[in-house]
């Protein structure tokens, strides 16, 4: 049986890359780049194909021989819906048996374009007819991955929220595992699953793990939205993007992203990572 995994080079299709090839799944990845197939080989990859996710012949071509799809979008993408529905269009002229979509937990959240965005693709995908499974994963604990070198060297762990605001943010190792197992495994058909992650955690609470785990005092701060806004710029966010993690970041900064992580733990058929043991991992660099 072969899976096609959209996404498979970005952060997320890489860690189900990795959760599937460790159940020995039989992975097609879909790639915009050939040079990106050695890699990706390396995680475990069995196969890929070059494609476009804005060109339908490349998806149609991809979708040959696959019995199952796995489809991430690119980030807070405008075409969200029109990407989607290309990949269910392919899925249901090639006879695809499982479509399992990466969606957003809490998709009705409208007022950010990439939660309402992702709420449109769930209700195309359910009316397509095709036998589907949606995750909705919680946000990331692995952002703190991308700030774990300026925390190390400040002592500031500053994220552009009110520092009281709480989060069940969620490790991507275990999300993407339970990604592996709806997609490989019988009985996760016509369902929608909300994987969150098991503590609620505000910027100041995190900055307090963090602290225990060094040994040394790391103090929560709020990046103001001005400063996240050059920072998101300088590292070359166009003025959509920009937009977007404005209202996102807004939206979460007055409503916090709360969870239960129920579902998370049966899928897994264990207590998901708590961010403790995900700090402990970066700090090992491991
Ligand atoms: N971050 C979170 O906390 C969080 C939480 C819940 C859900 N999600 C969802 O997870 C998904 C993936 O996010 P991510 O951070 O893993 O993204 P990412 O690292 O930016 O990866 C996106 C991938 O999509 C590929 N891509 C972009 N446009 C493409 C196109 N037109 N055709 C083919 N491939 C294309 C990119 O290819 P290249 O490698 O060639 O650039 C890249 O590999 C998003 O839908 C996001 O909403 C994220």
């Amino acid at each position: 049986m072969t899976i096609l995994l959209t996404a498979a080079n970005g952060r997320t299709g890489r860690a189900v890359l990795r959760a599937l090839a460790n159940r020995g799944a039989d992975v097609k990845a879909f790639l915009r780049d050939e040079a990106q197939w050695p890699a990706l080989n390396g995680l475990g990859a069995t196969s890929f194909a070059v494609g476009d996710m804005e060109d339908t012949s490349t998806i149609n071509a991809a979708m040959a021989s696959c019995e199952t799809v796995i489809h991430i979008g690119p980030p807070m993408h405008p075409n969200e819906v029109e990407i989607t529905s290309r990949f269910i269009d392919a899925a249901l002229a090639h006879g695809v048996s499982r479509f399992v979509y990466y969606s957003v937990m809490h998709p009705l959240r409208r007022a950010v374009r990439h939660h309402r965005l992702k709420l449109d693709a769930e209700e195309t995908l359910i009316e397509s007819g095709l036998p589907y499974t949606i995750v909705q994963p919680m946000r990331y604990m692995q952002h703190l991955g991308l700030i774990w070198n300026k925390v190390l060297e400040t002592g500031v762990h500053n994220m552009p929220f009110n520092i009281d605001v709480k989060f069940n943010v969620a490790d991507l190792r275990d999300l993407a595992e339970a990604t592996a197992i709806v997609a490989t495994e019988r009985g996760h058909l016509y369902i929608t699953y909300e994987l969150a992650g098991p503590e609620a955690l505000s910027q100041r609470d995190m900055a307090a793990v963090i602290s225990r785990v060094l040994g040394r005092e790391i103090r929560a701060e709020a990046l103001s939205l001005e400063q996240m806004e050059k920072n998101a710029r300088a590292a070359g966010a166009g003025d959509d993007r920009v937009t977007q993690m404005l209202t996102m970041n807004s939206h979460y900064d007055q409503f916090g992203f709360r969870g239960n992580p129920n579902v998370l733990r049966w899928l897994l058929g264990r207590n998901p990572n708590t961010f403790e043991n995900y700090v402990k991992r970066i700090s090992r660099c491991d």
